[in-house]
């Protein structure tokens, strides 16, 4: 039961679209449910947070978001869990992590208890929106935009929070093909890459797109410089089980650092799974497959969860993995996970977050 804070007011939708929606069959990113919450920071302090029937924004073209970029966003998901509640997977480290983005692009932090709040109270009124299937939830995406109307390059002094939600079924319904890119680059040092911020995804499209012609579902990105080592994928950390050993390269100024990934690298270790986070070339990745020692390849994010890999493609040539319907590692990682995130199996490690 949500007792209502004084700093969020309510505004119910009087025409909910939840009788019209299945929300158990809705593709990835296409369905929003009936609430969202918005917030302002102007003149140096945030306002009330409101919470209202989904709807448009109404901006002037000069606002400064459209020009110059300022935006960040987060990603997580409820879940219904077994004895009837619904939780949220770790949420404060996606809040910490918002104001890592805000501070990178000069933005105003979020406090992070009316975030919270704000988080489980739309929840709470949006909970007949959370699917039932297994493999979906109840996407949450929190996003902040410069709202000045200004020409000029410098940092806005206003900006709008939202969070809003979308019931989605499962991201990747097939394993993934990745290729490895030496060409472009995702972040580079001093950069904003460690930042969840809309420009580096905006960077990110037209090298996905010349990979997705060639008929592959992701990049894997390695680091600007060299491009000798593995960083990350486009919306998911890596991890590679080479030898039996679990290895991912750790978050740094270039790698998101994600929650599913800190979380698979706990849960692994607590299972007696060697692991190692440590760099990763692409040498030892194509000489691992090479001779035969790379036992399974899988992404983690909190869209994808954990998505296994079935093809790698490096300088023209595509690399066809092991089946992953025949893998361990990743299997077990993933039903513990699952069994944590809907309170199936009891949670050590305090994750979940009941509302
Ligand atoms: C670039 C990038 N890397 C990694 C991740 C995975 O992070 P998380 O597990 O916190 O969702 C995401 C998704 O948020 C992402 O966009």
């Amino acid at each position: 039961m949500i007792v209502q804070d004084t700093r969020i007011e309510i505004e119910k939708t009087t025409n909910s679209r939840l009788p019209h929606t299945d929300v158990n069959n809705c593709p990835f990113g296409k369905v929003f449910s009936d609430h969202m919450l918005e917030m302002d920071f102007i003149d140096g302090k945030w306002s009330k947070a409101y919470i209202k029937p989904y709807q448009d924004l109404v901006l002037s073209p000069a606002t400064m978001v459209f020009h110059y970029g300022q935006a960040i966003f987060e990603g997580m998901k409820a879940y219904h869990l077994e004895d009837g509640g619904v939780g949220l997977f770790r949420p404060e480290d996606n809040i910490k992590r918002m104001n890592v983005s805000a501070h990178r692009m000069s933005m105003p932090e979020i406090p992070e208890d009316i975030f919270f709040e704000g988080l489980k109270t739309l929840i709470d009124l949006d909970k007949g929106w959370i699917p039932t299937n297994a493999d979906s939830s109840l996407y949450i995406r929190p996003v902040m935009i410069a709202s000045d109307d200004f020409i000029g390059v410098k940092a806005s002094k206003n900006y709008k929070f939202l969070i809003f939600t979308s019931p989605a079924n499962a991201y990747y319904t097939e394993p993934v093909k990745v290729k490895i890119e030496t060409n472009f680059s995702r972040a580079c040092k001093g950069g904003t890459g460690f930042a969840k911020a809309a420009g580096n995804y905006a960077a990110s499209l037209y090298p996905a797109t010349l990979a997705r012609k060639d008929g592959y579902d992701q990049l894997i990105w390695t680091d600007s410089e060299t491009h000798s080592h593995v960083e990350e994928a486009g919306t998911m950390n890596v991890m590679f089980v080479i030898n039996g050993k679990l290895l991912t390269p750790p978050s740094s100024e270039t790698i998101l650092d994600s929650i599913t990934r800190k979380s698979v690298v706990t849960l692994a270790e607590q299972m007696g799974i060697p692991v190692e986070e440590r760099g990763i070339t692409v040498a030892e990745l194509m000489e691992s497959i090479h001779n035969g020692t790379l036992d399974e390849a899988f992404g983690a994010g909190t869209a994808a969860t954990i998505a296994p890999i079935s093809l790698i493609g490096f300088e023209g040539k595509d690399y066809q993995l092991a089946d992953p319907k025949t893998w361990k590692i990743s299997t077990k990682l993933l039903k513990e996970l699952n069994d944590i995130r809907i309170g199936k199996k009891e949670d050590v490690n305090n994750w979940l977050v009941r509302i």
